[in-house]
């Protein structure tokens, strides 16, 4: 590979690596605000005066891979057949900016070896994918992983994501999806991190950070893309792709927080959502695009589209045909396009014609180069490509044993009569009955380009570790599973949705339990034997009958890799649980969009007894069967001493104690939550709002003082005005176990 045959000389192009090198290691924060506006090293920014319109529009193309079929193609719509030998020209002519989703790094190696040695202007590719929970080590699905209320746990899994990722050859992911999602039916909801703002905001920004490592020109960093920008997860009626229709303040309350932490955190590239926001498609909204995200935020990142996001603005009625539609979302602030084609097809000639300015192209140029700068492309384009290092990097033992941790981390428990649980590991029969005891299917869950169940491990083998005795039944003959049953003295019941009932375009009008499994329970539970009910699930549930009631009940979600043994962790006592759910479980399907953080109404029903003509559903109150914040522990945790620092808060923030107590026989770790509710304000405030969380881990009979700290800052909302605001007045406090318990509840009033 010499000078010449860059096109540029040797001693350029390595005097440009350098100051390459240089740039790209600045840290991920200062980069934020610098891509696209800090000036780029001399040397590519002297590409783009070279570059013709077509290879201009290249940059902003961006294709899903076609080596051996793409493993984009199974999770997406079927795009324009393209061949990798098609490809492969198109990077000889510098009409491809990368591809996404590809195969690993000898295909990697290939494309841009094509790229770097005979393309015209020589510029490295950019290899994406989306690395939503993990790669070829499978992570628990991002709504699982949310449960933990543990931050760190999510940025240490990220950083074992990156790693293997980057090591297949991968320099983006278009990952973490912050979008909050406060509605059940919706399946996208399993890709996120629940309902709550400040649980997506801690989740968004550990998530960057992971990715991102020590800084993007890490050989070992992948760079983050904070999707779907905005309100993805609030369409009508719970149903992918749906118009949404939310309110600005509701925007700037609920939606816009997460993406503000992801960008906060590093976050170099966001991805339009294929939703239109009242009326307006955010792939071609220039208010959200560029008046928020760009003027008012700062953001000088990359805006990239959803899969064909662009093209989709003709069926949203929006443009009339794919040069408009490529003309809109690129104006709108979309930068780059992936999977349409259009803007290649289109761009030079719009261009042209005057209908885009040639500024505009050169911004959107400059941002993709200043990302393959900041990711070290140019300093050695196939920095995160090596077989060799694929080969070792990927399911390592330290990430499966992560993986184990992880997942047993996520598990929630709703409910322990008796002390049902943990098992005996000895001088009992134990049962595993239902689809989900055993056989190595939905076990990674949803969203998951590389891992695969073959290389995950199920429940019944990692029961067996301990119980080699314990039975398995799949439960498809209720009167065979009923004697198994019968034969055992406790059934664990492993029931639930597959994996395809959530993720992708899997909204749900019901979201129950599905009915055969359903009947199995009543089943079971008519046997009188004591169990266990495992709920495999990517949403929260509706749940009821004797799934409802189940003396010991434990939210399993979607786990990965090491799915079963996670579970075995919890149910023989390994791990105590400590998970939390981040969605509210309603009563029933009817409630959703249900999450704790409503506002209040006219006609609240007061605690207690339904009351005629106040807010609640005939034979439901509006309330949560098991709430946002719930989950138990194999400790017995008690809440007592509510100290505020004072009772009026001034400029000085106010400290909030109590002790904790484990009055139990485990140590387990306890989620303390602190929840403010403003009493009176310009604008309606939900019944409660969480501001912060902690884990106190606490011996059987330890006690341990926790103290949250709280700023005029907390107390802030989006006023009449748009603005942040705080008003003086009253605001009630909690500390408690979840959002609907009442825990020690205080007041305290800002002056
Ligand atoms: C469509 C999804 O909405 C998005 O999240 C994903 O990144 C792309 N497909 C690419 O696979």
């Amino acid at each position: 590979m010499d000078g010449q045959d860059r096109g540029i000389s040797r001693r350029a192009w390595l005097a440009g690596a350098g100051a390459a090198l240089a740039w790209s290691a600045s840290p991920a924060r200062a980069l934020l605000s610098l891509v696209g506006e800090r000036p780029l090293p001399a040397t590519v920014e002297a590409l783009i005066p070279r570059m013709t319109l077509a290879e201009k529009a290249g940059q902003l193309n961006l294709l899903a891979a076609a080596w051996a079929g793409g493993a984009a193609t199974s999770l997406n719509p079927a795009g324009a057949a393209s061949s990798f030998d098609t490809q492969l020209h198109m990077v000889r002519r510098g009409e491809l900016t990368g591809v996404f989703n590809g195969n690993g790094a000898e295909m990697a190696r290939r494309m841009q070896t094509e790229a770097v040695r005979r393309s015209r202007l020589k510029i490295p590719l950019l290899f994406a994918a989306d690395v939503i929970h993990g790669l070829r080590t499978v992570f628990p699905v991002p709504l699982a992983e949310a449960a933990s209320f543990d931050p760190d746990l999510a940025r240490r899994t990220a950083r074992a994501a990156a790693v293997e990722a980057a090591a297949s050859g991968i320099d983006w992911t278009f990952a973490p999806m912050v979008d909050i999602a406060r509605d059940a039916r919706w399946g996208r909801g399993v890709e996120g991190s629940g309902e709550d703002v400040l649980l997506g905001r801690l989740m968004a920004a550990a998530r960057v950070e992971g990715f991102q490592g020590s800084g993007l020109a890490a050989p070992d960093a992948v760079a983050a893309c904070a999707k779907h920008f905005v309100a993805y997860g609030a369409g009508e009626a719970g149903l992918d792709y749906n118009s949404v229709d939310v309110s600005e303040r509701t925007l700037r309350d609920i939606y816009f927080p997460p993406f503000q932490a992801a960008f906060a955190a590093g976050a170099p590239t966001v991805m339009a959502s294929f939703n239109d926001l009242s009326g307006i498609p955010a792939t071609g909204n220039p208010w959200l695009l560029d008046t928020v995200l760009r003027q008012e935020w700062g953001f000088g990142g990359l805006v990239v589209s959803d899969y064909t996001g662009d093209e989709e603005l003709i069926a949203h009625g929006f443009a009339k045909d794919g040069r408009d539609a490529a003309r809109l979302a690129f104006l709108a602030g979309v930068d780059m396009s992936m999977q349409s084609g259009l803007y290649l097809k289109y761009l030079p000639d719009l261009v042209e014609k005057g209908e885009v300015p040639l500024a505009r192209l050169d911004e959107a140029v400059r941002r993709v180069l200043a990302l393959k700068v900041a990711l070290g492309l140019f300093d050695d384009p196939f920095r995160r490509i090596d077989p060799a290092r694929e080969k070792t990097r990927i399911r390592t033992p330290q990430t499966l044993a992560l993986a184990r941790e992880a997942g047993a981390r996520s598990i929630v428990m709703l409910r322990n009569e008796g002390d049902l649980l943990p098992l005996p590991r000895s001088g009992k029969t134990i049962a595993l009955i239902g689809p989900f005891a055993g056989g190595g299917h939905d076990l990674i869950g949803p969203w998951n380009v590389y891992g695969t169940d073959r290389e995950a491990v199920d429940l019944v083998t990692a029961v067996r570790e301990t119980l080699p005795g314990a039975t398995l039944d799949d439960g498809s003959d209720v009167a065979r599973a009923v004697a198994t049953a019968r034969a055992a003295d406790i059934v664990v019941l492993a029931i639930g949705e597959t994996q395809t009932m959530s993720g992708e375009a899997q909204s749900r009008t019901e979201i129950t339990v599905p009915a055969e499994q359903q009947a199995l329970v009543e089943a079971i539970a008519a046997t009188g034997k004591p169990y266990v009910v495992l709920l495999r699930t990517g949403r929260a549930l509706a749940l009821t009958g004797a799934v409802a009631k189940a003396p010991a009940l434990l939210v399993t979600w979607f786990l990965g890799s090491q799915d079963g043994p996670a579970i075995a962790d919890i149910l023989f006592g390994a791990v105590s649980p400590s998970a939390r759910l981040p969605v509210s479980f309603p009563r029933a399907s009817g409630q959703v969009p249900y999450y704790y953080a409503h506002r209040s109404t006219g006609r609240p029903n007061p605690p207690g007894a339904l009351q005629p003509y106040k807010a609640h559903f005939r034979g439901h109150p509006n309330s949560a069967l098991f709430p946002f914040g719930h989950g138990l522990t194999y400790g017995k945790m008690v809440y007592s001493d509510l100290r505020l620092s004072s009772p009026t808060m001034g400029d000085t923030p106010l400290t909030i104690r109590a002790t904790v107590t484990n009055n139990g026989r485990m140590t387990a770790t306890e989620v303390v939550q602190l929840y403010i509710h403003d009493v009176v304000a310009s604008v309606t405030q939900p019944v409660r709002v969480m501001k912060a969380f902690t884990r106190v881990t606490l011996a059987p009979g330890a006690r341990q003082e926790v103290t949250f700290t709280l700023t005029r800052a907390d107390l802030s909302f989006t006023g009449r005005d748009l603005k942040p605001t705080t008003e003086p007045g009253a605001f009630r406090l909690w500390i408690a176990p979840s959002a609907e318990a009442e825990g020690l509840a205080g007041m305290f009033t800002l002056a």
